[in-house]
């Protein structure tokens, strides 16, 4: 016998890593004694009610897997009053104690819907951006920046062998994380990002100059894809600097694969913490990491939390890369 129900669903973009949160997430469940149902394509699928319940084997063979095995979407169904009221009373009318969101900045923020409505929810941060502001760090991430930093050793070999310079884009609309992570991975001469207005004077030209004083005849650009720059600044470099350049748009390549074991790990500890509070009546949190611990925020506070760039280790990471 059940004594609660919950669903699962993945929203917003996905990331590597969320299949092993299901997997810990309707593991422990069950084990606990709770009814799982899964959710298909995020909050869309409350409102279409494409749900369906999970067993300890429908997550069998997934940890090491990328995507979601729910599937995401962004659904902007969901934003309107009508359909709010949809997946609100498929809430209701499946007896649902609890719904666990994974997702980014976006869909924690979509979880309000429900919970003002009486829909008690968990959030896990599963974002390769890593910006979900209460967090330290969110399920994909470190699997994202592994993927960019392999990628671009091998733009590098190439670099080298031709004395060039690559500018490289990676993913990032509106936050520089995987940049910064990236660049100081690869070594990049300059990492342009979303948070710090950058002078293409000082930080490109004046720093590729410096460096080829140093004897450097190779160089990584890296540049955050919310800037839409790359192509530009490669122009220039070639026009201004008479180095010959290449561009390199990275793209999806770093939202899927196989998720990194610190990702997996991240991602199980989050799903059984998310079950700990659920078993324990606890509610309307966001799962997140400080300090290299797991707690839990009330999701009214997560969601006014204001993200800060590291903007110490952005400096010393160019300091370093001569
Ligand atoms: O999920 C984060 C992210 O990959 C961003 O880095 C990127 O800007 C955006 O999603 C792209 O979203 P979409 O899947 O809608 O193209």
């Amino acid at each position: 016998m059940n004594f609660k129900t919950i669903a699962i669903l993945t929203s917003g973009g996905d990331a590597p890593g969320m299949n092993a949160a299901i997997r810990a997430i309707v593991r422990l469940a069950i084990t606990r004694g709770i009814r799982v149902l899964g959710v298909r394509r995020g909050y869309g699928g409350l409102i279409n009610k494409d749900i369906f319940e999970m067993s300890i084997r429908t997550v069998s063979e997934i940890i090491e897997r990328g995507g979601t095995i729910l599937y995401t979407t962004r659904s902007p169904e969901f934003y309107t009053e009508e359909g709010a009221a949809k997946a609100i009373k498929n809430c209701k009318d499946l007896n649902i104690d609890a719904v666990v969101v994974l997702g980014g900045e976006g869909s924690i923020a979509g979880s309000k819907k429900l919970i003002d409505n009486g829909i008690n929810c968990i959030c896990i941060p599963c974002t390769i951006d890593n910006d979900v502001a209460c967090s330290e760090n969110s399920i994909g991430f470190d699997t994202a920046v592994n993927t960019a930093t392999s990628m671009i050793d091998k733009i590098r070999d190439t670099a080298q062998a031709h004395d060039r310079c690559s500018v490289v884009e990676v993913m990032g609309k509106h936050c520089g994380n995987i940049a910064l992570h990236t660049g100081i991975a690869v070594g990049a001469t300059a990492i342009l990002v979303p948070e710090y207005e950058y002078d293409f004077q000082r930080d490109i030209i004046d720093k590729i100059n410096f460096t080829q004083t140093m004897g450097k005849k190779h160089f990584i650009i890296i540049v955050a894809e919310g800037l839409k720059i790359a192509n530009k600044i490669k122009k220039e470099i070639s026009n201004l600097l008479g180095i010959e350049s290449r561009t390199t748009i990275l793209g999806y390549v770093q939202r899927g694969g196989s998720p990194t074991s610190l990702d997996r790990i991240l991602a199980s500890k989050m799903g059984c913490y998310a079950i700990e509070l659920i078993y324990n009546n606890i509610y309307n949190k966001v799962v997140a990491i400080k300090d290299s611990k797991i707690i839990d925020i009330d999701i009214d506070i997560a969601i006014k939390c204001k993200r800060k760039f590291d903007i110490d280790t952005y400096n010393r990471a160019l300091e370093i890369s001569i």
